[in-house]
């Protein structure tokens, strides 16, 4: 689907469909308005019958408005005026984006950019339409040997603007749109190395997915097979390929696009292709979806797309331990003590808790990059499902600075994360009395005992880690990957190129206090 932006009136547009909103209380948008007076109260004369009432996410399709040059016009709802927030915005973005798909439109012409979004700027607008748009167009077709569903005929979506931009805020807006595609790309690859089989995407798989992208944007990549892994001493990464007849690899893709030299931000995405639990095997009911244990691998897979796409001027290296964990007679045992890359020795009393132990490893490889910073990405723990539930991906850190860097870049990409505790005293639940460590904390607090455990790979650096065990995917009817935390990474990612360009870098926080320039420790 193509996205391009242009100035003009609604009435006189030939298009397919003309989009304009509609407040409650039968308050029309300037787009509406402008449509209702080229048609002489036609749309007036709608909402007084009571059929379209403005409801946020609702949408009325109109065929022949008098007077206007397109064939359609669809009326979306934005609920009251001065309440509309993200939430509402978005709904009806994607309400507009189901509307039209359900219709034959091959183009249309969005007025949605007048709006005015509580606390949000025209850019922010103009992304979520990129993103939710090409979102609602997402389709998972490639194992189906034939499509019942007929393909969505949209392929063109101008955003008309009515009061012509300044030139500065001409660019923002492009800049804003390049954004929002590619990021939208990102989790659109995220959301297929999520959806694919786990006996296509191995480990072996996302290696050459991530090979493909390298020479796609030139970046530089390395695998590290099973023996270069032996001569680290990645001893908890290869306790969790044991039991598997796939390959496990250690993929390093690296993106330098920012100042030569300067440090990278490190994202290290846990790659379980398929999780059993291993020899503390998982119950069968729902277990398929432990295909989607790589979401984390996914995710930094989709930032680096994204990032290499825009063009980014940062430096941003993605770590992927990638395996599965099976069952298999070379299994690890519950009980079995490795030593990790670290030095560290760990005690596996559940060996359902692989993914720390591949990534205890990857974190300690990172070291190699002298990094900014290092975020981990990964389907971590059950735990984090129930406490969140899936809203919000868990955030953990050593770093106050830069958790809030992304609890703001939650807030405006609207991929939400919560941070949790990362106290000491949670530590205590780690004691092993036969190694340094055990890989499991008991039941309370699973995502913290988790997230402890990787704190003690990652004292090197700031550290924060995101659980996405409930985000990553969907269940049930809708059953798939949702491409996140992508939004969030590389809005992250873009905040810190526009901080460093000297913008004043100003950003809402959640709790709505304002926000400067982050200081570099450097
Ligand atoms: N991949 C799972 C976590 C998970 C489970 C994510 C369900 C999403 C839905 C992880 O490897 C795991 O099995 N974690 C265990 C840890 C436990 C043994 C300490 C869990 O959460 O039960
Ligand atoms: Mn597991
Ligand atoms: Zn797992």
């Amino acid at each position: 689907m193509k996205f391009n932006m242009k100035n003009g009136t609604p009435e006189k547009q030939r298009s397919a469909c003309v989009v304009a909103g509609i407040f409650e209380q039968q308050k029309l948008t300037p787009a509406a308005e402008a449509l209702d007076k080229s048609a002489n109260g036609y749309i007036t004369s709608i909402l007084n019958r009571g059929d379209m009432k403005g409801k946020a996410g609702s949408t009325l399709l109109l065929h022949n408005v008098p007077n206007s040059a397109c064939e359609r016009v669809l009326l979306v709802g934005l609920g009251k005026e001065q309440e509309l927030g993200d939430k509402g915005y978005r709904d009806a973005v994607r309400a507009v984006f189901k509307a039209l798909s359900d219709t034959s439109a091959a183009d249309a012409i969005l007025f949605l950019l007048e709006a005015p979004v509580k606390n949000r700027d025209l850019s922010w607008k103009i992304l979520q339409i990129a993103v939710n748009g090409l979102e609602s167009m997402y389709r998972f077709n490639r194992l189906k040997s034939k499509v019942e569903e007929a393909e969505p005929k949209l392929q063109k979506i101008t955003l008309g603007i009515i009061k012509p931009l300044t030139g500065e805020e001409q660019a923002a807006s492009e800049e804003a749109l390049q954004q929002g595609l590619a990021m939208a790309e990102g989790m659109s690859l995220a959301k297929d190395l999520g959806n694919l089989a786990p006996n296509i995407c191995t480990p072996a798989y996302l290696a050459e997915q991530a090979m493909d992208m390298a020479k796609t944007y030139k970046l530089k990549v390395t695998v590290l097979e099973q023996k270069d892994m032996e001569d680290f001493g990645m001893g908890a990464l290869l306790a969790v390929a044991r039991g598997s007849r796939q390959p496990p690899k250690l993929i390093a893709l690296e993106y330098w696009g920012g100042v030569k030299k300067g440090k990278p931000v490190v994202l290290v995405g846990k790659g379980v292709t398929f999780d059993t639990g291993g020899i503390s095997l998982k119950p069968a009911a729902e277990m398929d979806e432990m295909k989607y244990d790589m979401c984390g691998a996914a995710s930094v897979l989709g930032t680096l797309h994204a990032v290499a796409k825009m063009g980014l001027p940062v430096n941003v290296v993605g770590i992927i331990p990638a395996t599965e964990n099976m069952p298999g007679g070379n299994a690890t045992k519950p009980g079995d003590v490795v030593t990790s890359m670290s030095g560290q020795t760990i005690e596996i009393l559940n060996t359902d808790a692989e993914g720390r132990l591949i990534l205890c490893d990857a974190l300690a490889y990172a070291e190699r990059y002298e990094p900014e910073s290092v975020i981990n990405i990964a389907t971590l723990t059950g735990a984090c499902v129930i406490a969140l539930g899936h809203v919000a991906s868990g955030l953990l850190g050593n770093d106050e600075e830069l958790a809030q860097e992304l609890l703001d870049a939650s807030e405006r990409s609207g991929d939400r994360a919560w941070r949790l505790p990362l106290f000491d005293e949670y530590q205590e639940q780690l004691k092993s009395n036969f190694a340094d460590m055990a890989n499991i904390g008991g039941r309370a607090a699973g995502t913290i005992t988790a997230a402890c455990f990787l704190s003690r790979f990652t004292k090197k650096y700031r550290w924060a880690h995101l659980d996405i065990a409930g985000t990553a995917w969907k269940s049930g009817k809708e059953k798939g990957a949702t491409g996140r935390p992508v939004p969030l990474l590389t809005q992250f990612l873009i905040t810190r190129t526009t901080r460093q360009s000297g913008n004043t870098g100003e950003t809402v926080t959640q709790s709505g206090t304002r926000k400067g320039r982050r200081k570099s420790k450097e």
